[in-house]
């Protein structure tokens, strides 16, 4: 038995028929937005949505990406890097217009095209330089836009995030990358060793043998978790619907 069978025999060992009978009750806003889109496209295929938050269209950032998604492509599941390129993008500025018109109140630039995008997609990678030992300014501006008026079309997929630098501030950059898929319900990929590629250079990323490999491991575990997902989805073991309502200020 592979581990793919082995993994979806044991959820149904564990869960039984209650289980599979609660997951079925209802499904999350996410899912449902995304199973309408996948019924009128008609697709059958995955897809992972990968975001370049360099301005270097094809830099150190993009050989990393490249190198996952050959292997996805290997796997039978497509890719596509959004490039985020040199333009300047606004950070959120918190006016909550989001919450009654649905998008970001900046229409101008990638941002909402990026949420209609994750709505038909089935995980993410996100990838970034580091700046100063953190994430490009640029793929923050966009997130915290993208998350904040949109965060639905992410919820329940995975998600994994990879930097790129000459040198250090790549585990930090992962840290905050990170933490957009924690706090939105993703449950996050890992791979074989930190999600890094080394170089100032693309010539010099495909020089760590290592970095690429554990880029290669991080496309392998993708596949692997967006086909699982969607196997137990067939199963009837959808996402587990969380609690909600509870919501506690620590200053009153
Ligand atoms: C403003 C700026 C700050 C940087 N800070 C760091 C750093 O803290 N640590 C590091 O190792 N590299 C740093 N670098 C180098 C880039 O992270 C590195 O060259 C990266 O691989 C470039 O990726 P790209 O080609 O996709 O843009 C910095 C580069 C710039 C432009």
């Amino acid at each position: 038995m592979n581990r793919r069978d082995f993994i979806i025999k044991s959820l149904l060992a564990l869960g039984g028929a209650p289980l599979l009978a609660a997951c079925r009750e209802e499904k999350r806003p996410a899912e449902k937005a995304k199973d309408t889109k996948a019924d009128q496209k008609g697709e059958g295929k995955m897809k992972i949505l990968m975001i370049n938050g360099s301005a270097h269209e094809k830099g150190c950032t993009y050989t990393a990406l490249s190198e996952i998604a050959a292997v996805l492509k290997a796997e039978g599941v497509d890719s596509e890097i959004i490039q985020l390129g040199g333009e300047p993008y606004r950070d959120c500025i918190g006016c909550g217009v989001c919450r009654k018109i649905g998008k970001c109140v900046f229409d101008d630039d990638i941002v909402n095209k990026l949420v209609e995008k994750a709505k038909t997609a089935d995980g993410f990678i996100f990838g970034t330089p580091v700046y100063y030992a953190h994430p490009s300014g640029r793929i923050l501006s966009v997130l915290d836009r993208a998350f904040y008026s949109g965060a639905a079309a992410f919820a329940g997929k995975p998600g994994a995030a990879i930097a790129s630098a000459r040198r250090a501030g790549t585990i930090a950059s992962i840290d905050v990358l990170n933490k957009y898929f924690t706090i939105n319900d993703m449950p996050v990929i890992s791979s074989t060793y930190w999600n890094e590629v080394h170089g100032n250079t693309p010539e010099e990323v495909r020089e760590d043998k290592e970095g690429l490999q554990t880029m290669r491991n991080l496309g392998k575990n993708m596949a692997w978790a967006v086909k699982l997902l969607a196997e137990g989805k067939k199963l009837g073991l959808g996402l587990p619907t969380p609690e909600s309502g509870a919501r506690t200020n620590f200053i009153r």
